[in-house]
């Protein structure tokens, strides 16, 4: 192999460290091993978000179909079940299955009314006025893809309404703003503002997360106003998933089952989520879901 200090392939007569050196492969590298060592954050490889992206549709699409079958009557038993075969069907695990401690019981999340998130689906039917949030992880062929979506069941109120927008719009507009360079900061930034706009507030206990060769990974995304200053660089994969309540922002988990969050004063709270992938110019949507499906 020619070293450094060798005279360049190229026969200009210069070393070739001062010629045809592979100068941005190395610059990469040298930030990839800063990433890891500075902050625990792992800059995904070509073959590693290819995986990702294709874990990240899967999700989508088994998220899709959930949430078509949520109906008055149904309950979130019938659609964890219903989403734990389309995992299998697929030859993928649902990932929140078994997950933590204590271990989480069931193949997805299904948060109601004034659930925040973590939700166990259970033997409770869907009703007139319930807005859903149903949240799906896929582990498929080595790789997660994490996502979830609002559904309104028949007419909701004026609150309800109001969450399940303002959450969405947040996060579409924390999209917006991703691109390399960027701190994180300036995404809580730019929901918490938006949301106190619309006059509701951010959980600030539960953020996004790096996502992709792990479940959760590095960094943390706050959805409120923090002082990360860590820069958005390429090849990095995150979700941003804002949690937004339309009263108290405080969440308080539940003393029995160790999982399930709620609003602190039992107003609504709604939460949309989407894995991202960093590029040179800017960012892709990796779950390929659409509101208005
Ligand atoms: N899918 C959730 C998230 O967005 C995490 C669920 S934790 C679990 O991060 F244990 F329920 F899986
Ligand atoms: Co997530
Ligand atoms: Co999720």
């Amino acid at each position: 192999m020619i070293g450094r200090n060798d005279p360049c392939w190229c026969g200009s007569e210069k070393k070739f460290k001062k010629c045809h050196f592979p100068l941005e492969e190395n610059r990469s590298k040298s930030l990839k091993d800063k990433y890891l060592k500075q902050y625990k954050i792992r800059i995904k490889s070509p073959e590693e978000i290819q995986g990702i992206r294709e874990a990240s549709r899967l999700a989508s699409s088994i998220l899709d179909k959930t949430c078509q079958m949520a109906k008055k009557g149904v309950t979130t038993l019938e659609l964890n079940n219903f989403a734990h075969e389309l995992h299998l069907q697929a030859g993928a695990i649902p990932a929140p299955l078994h997950y933590g401690k204590p271990p989480y019981p069931k193949s997805i999340c299904t948060s109601l009314n004034e659930v925040i998130c973590h939700g166990f689906p259970d033997e409770t039917p869907l009703k007139e006025g319930d807005i859903l949030n149903i949240d799906v992880t896929a582990y498929y062929k080595g790789f997660y893809g994490d996502c979830s979506r609002m559904v309104l069941i028949g007419e909701v109120d004026e609150p309800k309404a109001r969450v399940v927008d303002v959450s969405y719009e947040a996060l579409m507009r924390a999209i917006a703003i991703l691109k390399p360079g960027i701190p994180i900061s300036l995404i809580g930034e730019t929901i918490e503002s938006y949301a106190h706009s619309k006059n509701c507030s951010v959980v600030y206990q539960f953020v996004g997360h790096g996502v992709g060769c792990a479940f959760h990974e590095n960094p943390q995304i706050p959805h409120c106003r923090n002082k990360s200053g860590i820069l958005l660089v390429p090849g990095m994969t995150f979700t941003i998933e804002p949690m937004i309540n339309a009263g108290v922002s405080d969440a308080v988990i539940d003393p029995f089952n160790k999982w399930t969050a709620r609003t602190k004063d039992g107003a609504p709270s709604a939460q949309w989520e989407h894995t991202l992938l960093i590029t040179e110019e800017g960012y892709e949507i990796l779950t390929t879901w659409e509101r208005s499906l």
